[in-house]
């Protein structure tokens, strides 16, 4: 049982962490969750030696250890993913997007995609493997994957492309598995072809990503629920100014762009995905529902 001046020591180092974290990587940190922030950072105690947070908090501050931030910063992220997670936005990138893109793009026959907190690689992954599948229509195609995360480890992990047995079976069609896997031991490596069609690089959301240039789909999912307000209206503007005219914006089942968005719109047909396009784009096509699932 702490004392009272014991436990307002944890509560301002809380608040000292919460706003780190909210300033570098955009997150709300809940102080209240404290067993949450204690359990999350216990590793990176065990690692460095340190004692509690206010002496991680002061090593951070001193600087004598540059990696210790992003290590905490990394352990304070919600890295939760799976494969062909929620499936409809897939069965639409399938049925829907890709055919409309192909047919508006088939002269200069390029197409840009990024997943952008793509944590652990398993969306990036998953839209690889129906662009595999739809391969001979793409033939002569230009297409490239970009997978960012802020996460170091994440990325790390996301480019190795090994997953344990309970995360294979989390999404996966067994097909897929089958298809687009090595069997290493306990664990499933994503095949080399389809590991090196995607990008993989740490980056933060919050700084500026007009270097990446102009893309047809963003896939951004349950990255934006964890940013305040103003942080989501600022993504979400520089988000849309980095779609192509007629480009799609993928967000999280739980997030919408209502309310925060002058130029994201949700997708007239497509609600229920979450689905958002420019409203600038000259022309609305009517797309149609997807026709098949994932087998
Ligand atoms: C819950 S995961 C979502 C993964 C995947 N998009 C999905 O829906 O399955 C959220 C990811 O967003 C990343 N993230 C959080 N804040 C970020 C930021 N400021 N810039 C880039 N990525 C961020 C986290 O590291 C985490 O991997």
């Amino acid at each position: 049982m702490l004392c009272p001046r014991e436990a307002n020591n944890v509560t301002s180092d809380l608040i000292e962490l919460g706003k780190m974290l909210h300033k570098t990587s955009g997150l709300m940190m809940d102080t209240d969750k404290t067993y949450l922030v204690e359990s999350r950072l216990a590793p990176v105690l065990r690692r460095t030696g340190l004692a509690d947070i206010s002496a991680l908090l002061k090593t951070i501050k001193s600087g004598c250890d540059p990696a210790l931030k992003q290590d905490v910063i990394d352990s304070m992220m919600t890295n939760e993913t799976f494969f062909f997670r929620d499936r409809a936005p897939f069965d639409n990138f399938r049925d829907v997007f890709l055919p409309n893109l192909m047919e508006a793009r088939k002269d200069e026959r390029r197409l840009r995609i990024w997943c952008a907190g793509a944590s652990t690689g398993q969306e990036p992954y998953s839209l690889t493997m129906i662009l595999d599948e739809e391969m001979r229509k793409l033939a002569g195609w230009h297409v490239e994957i970009l997978a960012t995360d802020l996460s170091s480890t994440a990325i790390a992990r996301a480019r190795q492309g090994c997953y344990t047995q309970f995360e294979v079976q989390r999404g996966l069609p067994i097909s897929f598995l089958l298809r687009y896997f090595v069997n290493e031991g306990e664990k499933w490596r994503i095949n080399e072809y389809l590991r090196t069609k995607v990008q993989f690089e740490e980056f933060n959301l919050l700084s500026d990503f007009g270097h990446y240039g102009q893309f047809d789909v963003i896939f951004c999912r349950n990255v934006l629920i964890y940013f305040d307000l103003e942080t989501k209206k600022d993504v979400l503007r520089r988000l849309g100014n980095a779609l192509a005219k007629d480009g799609i914006l993928v967000t999280g089942s739980a997030e919408t762009v209502v309310g925060l968005s002058d130029t994201l719109i949700p997708h007239p047909t497509l609600r229920l995905a979450s689905i958002h396009r420019p409203c600038t784009a000259v022309k609305m096509p009517i797309f149609a529902a997807p026709t098949r699932r994932l087998q």
